[in-house]
Order: C-alpha cells, then sequence, then structure tokens
C-alpha cells in the first residue's frame, strides 16, 4: 500500500472512532439518560444515629413504611438551605395527603451550633413535617458519608466566626433504603413533588 494510502485509511480510522466517542457521550448525556449520581444510586443513603429537633434518639428505622426525603445543610444558611426547605415545603403541600408517606429531614452538618432547639425553630419555620438531625461531630460525619454529602467549615470575618461549605443535593430514599431520586437546591418544589408521586403513589 502506497504512503498517501495508508495515511487515507489512518485519518479514515481517526474519524470513525472520533464518530463512536461523540456518538457515545451524546447516548450517555442523552435527555432522561440516568445520571451519574443515579447510577450509583445504591450506594447512597444507609444507616445514620441522631438526635432530632424534640431530643429523641432516631435512626434510619425511626420512620418505617415512610420515603425519607434527605436535606444536609446547617441553620445559618444564607441562601441554599432556605431555599432548598422553602421547595421541599412546597413539595409536601402539592403531595396533599400522599406528604404523609414521606419524611422530610434536614440533617445539620454544623452540629456545633445547630442543637435541637436551634434546628426546631429553623425548619419548623418552613414546614411543621419537616424534621432537623444533629448529633455529635462524628455522627454527623458518618451520616454525611453515607450519602455521600461534602461539608467543611470555612473561616469568615464578623461575629459568625465561621460558615459551612456544603454539597446540596435532596435525596428521596424508599422505604427499603434505596436512592429512588435526587433533586437539587434548585429543582421547584411542584417538580419534587411531581417525581415523589411516581414513587410514593397518591
Ligand atoms: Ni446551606
Amino acid at each position: 500500500m502506497s504512503a498517501p494510502a495508508r495515511r487515507a485509511i489512518l485519518i479514515l480510522l481517526v474519524g470513525l472512532a472520533m464518530l463512536a466517542a461523540t456518538l457515545g457521550a451524546l447516548y450517555l448525556l442523552r435527555p432522561g439518560a440516568p445520571r451519574l449520581v443515579e447510577q450509583v444510586g445504591p450506594q447512597i443513603g444507609g444507616p445514620f444515629a441522631l438526635t432530632d429537633h424534640e431530643g429523641r434518639r432516631v435512626t434510619q428505622a425511626s420512620y418505617p413504611g415512610r420515603h425519607l426525603l434527605v436535606f444536609f445543610g446547617f441553620t445559618h444558611c444564607p441562601d441554599v438551605c432556605p431555599l432548598a426547605l422553602g421547595e421541599v415545603s412546597v413539595a409536601l403541600d402539592a403531595l396533599g395527603p400522599a406528604a404523609a408517606k414521606v419524611q422530610p429531614l434536614f440533617v445539620t452538618v454544623d452540629p456545633e451550633r445547630d442543637t435541637p432547639a436551634a434546628l426546631k425553630d429553623f425548619v419548623t419555620a418552613f414546614d411543621d413535617r419537616i424534621v432537623g438531625l444533629t448529633g455529635s461531630a462524628e455522627e454527623v460525619e458518618a451520616a454525611a458519608r453515607a450519602y455521600r454529602v461534602y461539608f467543611k467549615k470555612v473561616p469568615v470575618q464578623g461575629a459568625l466566626g465561621y460558615t459551612m461549605d456544603h454539597s446540596a443535593f435532596v435525596y428521596l430514599i424508599g422505604p427499603g433504603g434505596k436512592l429512588e431520586a435526587f433533586f437539587t437546591h434548585e429543582t421547584k418544589g411542584d417538580a419534587m413533588a411531581q417525581k415523589i408521586r411516581g414513587f410514593v403513589g397518591s
């Protein structure tokens, strides 16, 4: 084979490989494709041992038969947490009676400041059905690890002293402990409710 012919074949092969890679990427990114987090779903969520905002010790088994709607955050959060809890509250209202099958849980990543009483004030301002959870630093770390939640203390100027960086997904966990869906803090409550309804029924 002549050198130009070999080069033409090589260019063709490289072109085909690039086409295959592009088609593969389009397939993975197609609308409705399961996202990475959903694909690793079974690994998100798990056992936890914490204290609820009434001071009771609770675990993932404390809400039998219910779907857990779990969000990690902290009461001094300036925007993301209030936004997310506001949408959770909208979703609960939109679910109507089906909301009884859902237990929303707000787990603090700032147990130093978020006592049960502080959590109760915060979450019930959004919705009486949301339960705040706190614990020792170790208990909170273990729960965050189970949900693959990142958080980090960040020093700031002023009276607050520090803020918390944290990932902000809302997880829907089935009664069997399996991840069913997740939302960002930007998911609208109505969309959240629609998705939840698909798992809990009406
Ligand atoms: Ni926050």
